[in-house]
């Protein structure tokens, strides 16, 4: 019997009416509204405006969203202070020790930890939907063979509408669970195809005995020519990166799928779009901009030019790898993975990784800084993960594909629950209008 569809019991239930609220005040004419508060079951309360424009005419003002709540949701929760992050309550650092990632992704997308028999219906999906239609190998022929994996994923991941219109409606449950399932069992197979093609490697087609991140290295690295052996320490080393990569709430990414979703694009191009997001390196695209930065700096000695320059507002470096919109504390994913980085080097009888040694000076050297701890700026998700990839024999251009391959699970877990809320609808944000007042059109002998 094949997995639930991906639907709740009942609906999701409206967030809750606080006792409290807020008064808003027009002070040139006294009137004033209430502004209900509505509150979660941790973290801050939100205000609820939902009327304000039909009551008060006025828009509200916050580019960027720094003190937005786009939705609400029931899937990862982030305290920023203390450097917490939760999936569906699970602490980050309990998952990455002792679950899997094929165990995330049930948990992301049903909110609770399978039963062993829940487990293993569920890898049974996964493992039969890792194959590409045949067609689609062919698809990537079209690319240059430097192309940027980034860029082959995006057209790959968008073109898999025009091939699975079984499961693009999305007011069915079990086409969004067919879609969902696809979207998370071919995203190594597409990841390992880019990585292959751009080397002129013949691509390697799935197995099924393997689990989930052995048969993404066997698609990545195996040869054809002789047996690939699975190194079990990069394989966990894998499968712990995926689940810290997996969702992260309303990041940039996961909100452009929500607002892509919102419009009732198909399942592919959501996810299609989320990729694109991701790329951008003030985002996933910053692993792949940490070991260009360290591979700039070169050397230990050159640290404070750098971080010299990163505190300078007239100089646009940054030091990637540094700094959250939400955390205000260490990444405790950044932990985590720096304890991966010293276990995988060490366990590949890597002594001493220059890049290791420079990035443990870098984030010393920042952490003591007064710009960086007046600013709350500490090492994030992406500080040390391009280490780890580089030393697993990953380019550095795979980097951010690796990053979406984790992030799709949390992707579809949000686009499910963005779909089943009652209360929402197509995104439409204003704007603050500051360009030109009406005007009449002039012919062009009168310009
Ligand atoms: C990810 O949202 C998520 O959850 C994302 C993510 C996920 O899992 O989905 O966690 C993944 O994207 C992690 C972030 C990866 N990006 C980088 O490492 C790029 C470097 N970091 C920055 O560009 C920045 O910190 C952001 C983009 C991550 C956050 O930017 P914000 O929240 O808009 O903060 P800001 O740009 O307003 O910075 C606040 C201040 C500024 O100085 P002032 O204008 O107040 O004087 O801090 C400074 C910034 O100049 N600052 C930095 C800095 N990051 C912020 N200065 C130097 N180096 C940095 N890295």
């Amino acid at each position: 019997m094949p997995c639930p569809p991906i639907t709740r019991e009942e609906s999701m239930p409206d967030p809750k009416l606080s006792s409290k609220s807020f008064t808003l005040t027009n002070n040139e004419t006294g009137q004033s509204w209430e502004l209900p508060l509505l509150e979660g079951s941790v973290g801050p309360s939100v205000i609820d405006i939902r009327k304000l424009y039909a009551d008060t005419g006025c828009f509200t003002y916050d580019p960027g969203y720094t003190s937005t709540g786009s939705c609400q949701s029931e899937i990862t929760y982030i305290d920023g202070e203390k450097g917490e992050l939760l999936y569906r309550g699970y602490p980050i650092e309990q998952l990455a020790e002792d679950s899997t990632f094929m165990e995330v992704c049930y948990l992301l997308i049903y909110g609770e930890l399978p039963t062993q028999d829940e487990k293993d219906k569920f890898l049974d999906r996964i493992t039969y939907h890792t194959m590409l239609h045949e067609q689609i190998n062919y698809f990537f022929r079209g690319f240059r063979r430097d192309s940027h994996p980034m860029a082959i994923m995006v057209g790959v991941v968008g073109a898999l509408s025009a091939f699975y219109h079984d499961s693009t409606d999305i007011t069915d449950p079990k086409h969004r669970f067919i879609a969902s399932t696809r979207m998370i069992a071919k995203m190594p197979s597409i990841a390992a195809n880019a990585y292959r093609y751009s080397r002129g490697l013949p691509f390697s087609y799935p197995r099924n005995d393997l689990k989930f991140s052995e048969n993404f290295l066997y698609m990545m690295f195996s040869n054809p020519c002789e047996e690939y052996v699975i190194n079990p320490i990069l394989a966990k080393a894998m499968d712990r990166i995926l689940i810290l990569h997996a969702d992260h709430e309303q990041n940039a990414s996961t909100s452009t799928v929500r607002i892509a979703g919102s419009s009732g694009a198909n399942p592919f191009a959501c996810i299609a779009s989320g990729i694109a997001s991701l790329w951008g390196p003030a985002h996933g695209g910053a692993n792949e901009a940490v070991l260009s930065m360290l591979e700039e700096i070169g050397s230990a000695d050159r640290v404070d030019e750098f971080v010299k320059r990163a505190k300078d507002k007239n100089d646009p470096f940054r030091l990637m790898g540094f700094g959250h919109r939400v955390y205000k504390n260490y990444d405790p994913r950044a932990k985590v993975m720096r304890q991966t980085c010293h276990e995988v080097l060490n366990d590949l009888g890597i002594k001493d990784d220059p890049l290791l040694d420079l990035a443990m000076k870098l984030e010393k050297i920042a952490l003591e800084d007064e710009y960086f701890i007046e600013k709350k700026l500490y090492p994030n998700v992406d500080f040390y993960s391009g280490i780890i990839f580089k030393a697993m024999g990953i380019p550095t251009s795979m980097f951010t594909v690796l990053f979406a391959v984790a992030r799709v699970v949390g992707w579809v877990a949000q686009w499910n629950e963005m779909i089943e809320d009652p209360s929402q609808k197509i995104g439409r944000p204003r704007q603050l209008y500051t360009g030109a007042k009406h005007r009449d059109f002039v012919p062009i002998d009168k310009r």
